[in-house]
């Protein structure tokens, strides 16, 4: 497209119905932020020009993405560069660019049968920081999933397309969801409360939900409800329990993927603070002392703890 013309396209990552992700590089022009033959992620629309709503919605991502990137500790969350934009009388186009680490998404990645308990702690510890930041902003990301989370050579994690993400409180003056129709997210991750089948809005408590999902599929390699029925899809977040994870996964894992995943939010962890503890303390002590009952005590008096930190008050 003519109006990045100062971006040398190299490939092109993704495309879906409404955006395409491209690597570009970065050749002289008009972004004073950027460094002469630097790679950068470009993500923009799939057409030539696009309607005002979804120029909007770049447009907020955008925003919502260098919100958190002012922010302290969001190691953990993509960098966004700048925003291309061009209106002329044919129509607008707009551009959303994004730093480049040469990384690839998570979905990618999980090995068949899910990643081993020890690669598992690594990624979800900086997953849950990432999240932790985000929310600290009072963000809701809203579609929390591993082709939203993506991972460079150095095993270092980024969470990425803020598409969905809104600040909190315009979450506290919306009506709750009513439509299925209406759903942001992606139907396999999203909680109860985004399918519009039950009478509550959506808040941080939503993400640990998809938090919990993508947990399960990083370590079984699989979705826990897996069917292409819609309706069937929504009953299993509103009722169905998880299918159990294999049985060599250590009990306080599972704890926290139970607890990230209960149907009624006021039941989940009311902070990401609290499973990045329990999931910090576990990666640093070796799994035999884990298992020793005096060594669970201690997480359990840790998590009875950290539960009064919580964002009930937001
Ligand atoms: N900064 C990045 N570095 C490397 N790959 C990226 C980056 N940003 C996006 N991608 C790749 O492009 C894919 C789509 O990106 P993104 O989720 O932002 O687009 P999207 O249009 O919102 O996609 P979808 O609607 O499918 O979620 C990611 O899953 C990832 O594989
Ligand atoms: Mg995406």
């Amino acid at each position: 497209m003519e109006f990045y013309a100062w971006y040398e396209p190299i490939s092109v990552l993704h495309t879906s119905k409404h955006s395409q992700v491209l690597r570009a590089r970065y050749k002289a022009g008009k972004d004073d932020v950027i460094q002469n033959g630097t790679n950068v992620i470009i993500k923009t629309h799939t057409t030539e020009y696009t309607s005002l709503v979804t120029a909007e919605h770049f447009r907020r991502e955008y925003n919502i993405g260098k919100i958190i990137n002012s922010s302290e500790n969001s190691s953990n969350v993509v960098r966004y560069l700048s925003l291309l934009e061009k209106k002329t009388d044919a129509g607008q186009a707009i551009a959303i660019v994004i730093e480049d680490y040469t990384c690839k998404s998570l979905l990618s990645i999980i090995p068949q049968g899910g990643f081993d308990v020890a690669t598992f702690l690594n990624h979800s510890i900086q997953i849950t920081k990432g999240l932790l930041s985000v929310h600290d902003c009072r963000i809701v990301h809203k579609d929390i999933k591993p082709s939203n989370i993506i991972i460079d050579d150095n095993s270092h994690i980024m969470l990425i397309d803020f598409g969905c993400a809104s600040q909190l409180q315009e979450e506290v003056e919306k009506t709750p969801v009513k439509s299925i129709q209406r759903i942001y997210g992606t139907l396999a991750y999203v909680s109860p409360e985004q399918t519009g089948r039950i009478n509550r809005t959506i808040d941080f408590r939503s993400d640990f939900y998809s938090l919990g999902i993508t947990f399960y599929q990083l370590l079984s390699g699989k979705l826990p409800f897996q069917t292409n029925e819609i309706m069937k899809l929504v009953y299993c977040h509103i009722a169905s329990k998880l299918p159990p994870l294999p049985s060599h996964l250590p009990k306080v894992i599972v704890d926290i993927i139970n607890k990230l995943t209960m149907k009624d939010c006021e039941d989940r962890y009311q902070s990401c603070k609290i499973p990045f503890i329990l999931l910090t303390h576990n990666h640093t002590r070796s799994w035999n002392s884990i298992r020793s009952t005096k060594m669970q005590g201690v997480i359990r008096k840790r998590s009875t703890l950290y539960r009064t930190l919580s964002y009930r008050d937001t």
